[in-house]
């Protein structure tokens, strides 16, 4: 049981906090459930990119799945092995494929032929040859949100079949490439086994043909995507989703990667608010807290639900509808609508759960709010990992104002 209340005392709200035991939890059964074949967990980095956290999983052996030449360089602070690290993202600017070339990471992972000539010129320029891989988009419907639907082709990532042979032949030639991957990631909290497997079977395929033609893949990447239960969700047995990506692949000799980001550490973290007043009026019921959604955007944006505690001094059993609302000047600032809810009182203490995936990490200084601490709990004991921001800290970079 974490002592939320102790915890708020102790270093104010709102406050994220993660519990990096169940974190390794997560990272261990992932682990075990692809242990017949070589594999390899490159945790995406975007879910959370704070660096205690990336350091915790570098030590249990994780690589990094990266978005930006940013991640990139956090992953390496954080301790993750260059070989490790993979960088993906629809569009790379000339500074960050040169850059991460220089850095000798494991691959670059293209989505576009334009950005194919790109990255084989920059190579050319260093007199190297890039390892790639090429997200390649099945077309697949992963039934989930449209927002973090990404594998169908009316989605702007990776590229179809027919172009990622012609441009696996290509690289294959190019003395400034070396094609070693092949990659897909159909979208985010999917939580149905069946578009998993299709897409496998999908890419699996295009492997074979790749091989048949001498083209020497080392790394089949599934990408992400595993969903986690927020509310009553019935979530993936994790057995059969590696179950079916190895019957996908039969005998074909490659090692798996998989970027989770959510399944490590969605459930693993918490938003911590304090309510401020409660508020109503002929319609409704506003519990409105210190935590807005410049601290937690997922609920305003996909209309997300996050389950979460009350933590109360009075003993009230009665609830009715509410709002859980924050300060900011936007309707749309909301962590939880038409929920049933105690009364509260000024500093009753609400968590917000499931918040460790794409919470901190989508955070903003919206309405000049300062962004809030985070904390680590290993084994029980508590560690401040981010210090709460200043305004001063926002302050800090704008200039000729006088
Ligand atoms: C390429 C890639 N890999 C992995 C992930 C992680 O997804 P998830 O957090 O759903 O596991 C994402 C998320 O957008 C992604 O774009």
């Amino acid at each position: 049981m974490i002592d939320f209340q102790q915890l708020s005392n102790k270093y104010d709200t709102p406050l994220y906090v993660y519990d990096f035991n169940e974190i390794s939890k997560n990272y261990y059964e992932l682990k075990e459930a692809f242990k017949a074949r070589k594999s390899m967990l490159c945790y995406a980095v975007k879910a959370n990119s704070n660096l205690s956290l990336l350091k915790h999983l570098a030590v249990l052996g994780s690589g990094c799945d990266c978005v930006s030449i940013g991640e990139v360089k956090r992953a390496l602070v954080a301790g993750v092995q260059r070989y490790k690290i993979i960088f993906s993202g629809v569009g790379k600017r000339d500074i960050e494929i040169k850059e991460a070339l220089q850095k000798d990471i494991l691959m670059l992972n293209l989505e576009s032929e334009e950005e194919m000539y790109r990255v084989e010129k920059i190579a050319q320029e260093l007199k190297i040859e890039a390892r790639i891989s090429i997200r390649v988009n099945p077309n697949i419907d992963p039934k989930t949100h449209p927002y973090i639907s990404t594998g169908l082709h009316e989605n702007k990532f990776g590229v179809d079949i027919q172009s990622a042979k012609k441009m696996y032949l290509y690289a294959n030639r190019s003395n400034s490439l070396n094609p070693i991957g092949i990659h897909f990631h159909i979208g985010s909290q999917i939580t149905q086994t069946t578009p998993f497997k299709d897409a496998a079977i999908v890419i699996a395929d295009l492997l074979k043909s790749l091989k048949a033609a001498n083209i020497d893949i080392k790394f089949f990447d599934v990408g992400g995507g595993v969903g986690i239960r927020y509310k009553d969700e019935e979530t993936i047995s994790l057995y059969e989703y590696a179950q079916n990506i190895f019957e996908s692949l039969g005998n074909q000799d490659v090692t798996i990667v998989c970027e989770p980001g959510r399944y490590l550490v969605g459930n693993s973290g918490y938003l911590v608010t304090k309510v401020l007043y409660e508020k109503r009026n002929d319609k409704k019921r506003f519990v409105i807290v210190d935590a807005a959604m410049n601290d937690l955007l997922r609920p305003s944006l996909y209309r997300a639900y996050h389950d979460f505690e009350l933590i109360s001094a009075k003993d009230s059993k009665e609830k009715s509808l509410a709002d859980i609302v924050g300060p900011i000047c936007e309707s749309g600032d909301f962590l939880a609508k038409d929920i049933y809810m105690q009364e509260t009182q000024h500093d009753d203490i609400i968590v917000m759960k499931s918040a460790g995936a794409y919470g901190f990490s989508m955070s903003s200084n919206y309405n000049s709010r300062p962004r809030a601490a985070e904390v680590a709990l290993v084994d029980g004991k508590d560690r401040l990992i981010r210090q709460r921001e200043a305004i001063e800290d926002l302050l800090r970079l704008e200039i000729d104002f006088i």
